[in-house]
């Protein structure tokens, strides 16, 4: 018989963002060339998702808090040497770790969508910055051409990391992390931490 207590961790909004993201993150990656327009809608979805996600940030449930998963860069530097150790502390919310890395997907995600709006006027002389960017010459553009590619890469190796991560987490703890963004459940036990 199962007697662990449950509590809900991930609000559904949270969840709804997650893998809407993951869904628009992808089809905007391997769409960049060919399907220009599938890839471009996949942007402002990104786009929206993330700025959604800042405001949730600020006034959202307790775990989709700023607050909750902002540690300084000791104690996110002495969480990942106990994981090393495997004796890592469990976390309701994000752990130190993972909120530096959802911290940073948020802002490379960011770069990537916005450098991609300002692509999209200079090139196709479409979206809502077409209007402003006219004056824009072409070393500029190229440059700004760069930034999307540099940061949707960098996007990518951080997702890869923050999935590394979310096992790692999953086996240290016993826990299936990616059924707690699916259903927002976590299990409730003694050792529990979360910051006050
Ligand atoms: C299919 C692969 C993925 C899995 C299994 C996965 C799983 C998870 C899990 C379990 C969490 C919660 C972590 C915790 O307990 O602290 C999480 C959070 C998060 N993931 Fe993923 N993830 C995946 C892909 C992605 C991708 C592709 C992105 C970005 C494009 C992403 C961005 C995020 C963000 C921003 C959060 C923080 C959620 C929030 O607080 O709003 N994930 N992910």
């Amino acid at each position: 018989m199962n007697n662990q207590q449950y509590t809900k961790v991930w609000d559904p909004f949270i969840r709804f963002f997650h893998w809407t993201l993951v869904i628009a993150f992808v089809l905007a990656y391997f769409t960049e060339d060919d399907f220009m327009t599938l890839h471009t809608w996949a942007g402002y979805t990104v786009l929206g998702l993330l700025v959604a996600r800042i405001v949730w940030g600020l006034i959202g449930s307790r775990h989709a808090r700023f607050s909750d998963f902002v540690f300084s860069p000791s104690t996110i530097i002495a969480y990942l040497k106990d994981t090393l150790y495997l004796r890592a502390k469990r976390y309701l919310g994000h752990n130190p770790a993972g909120g530096a890395m959802v911290l940073l997907m948020i802002l490379s995600l960011l770069i990537t969508s916005l450098s991609g709006l300002v692509v999209y006027a200079v090139e196709d002389g479409a979206g809502p910055l077409a209007n402003w960017v006219t004056q824009v010459g072409h070393d500029e553009a190229e440059i700004f051409e760069e930034v999307h590619e540099f940061f949707a890469n960098l996007s990518v190796l951080l997702v890869l990391l923050h999935i590394a991560g979310v096992l790692v987490e999953s086996m240290v703890h016993r826990e299936n992390l990616v059924r707690t963004m699916i259903n927002g459940k976590k299990r409730l036990s003694n050792d529990k931490i979360t910051k006050e």
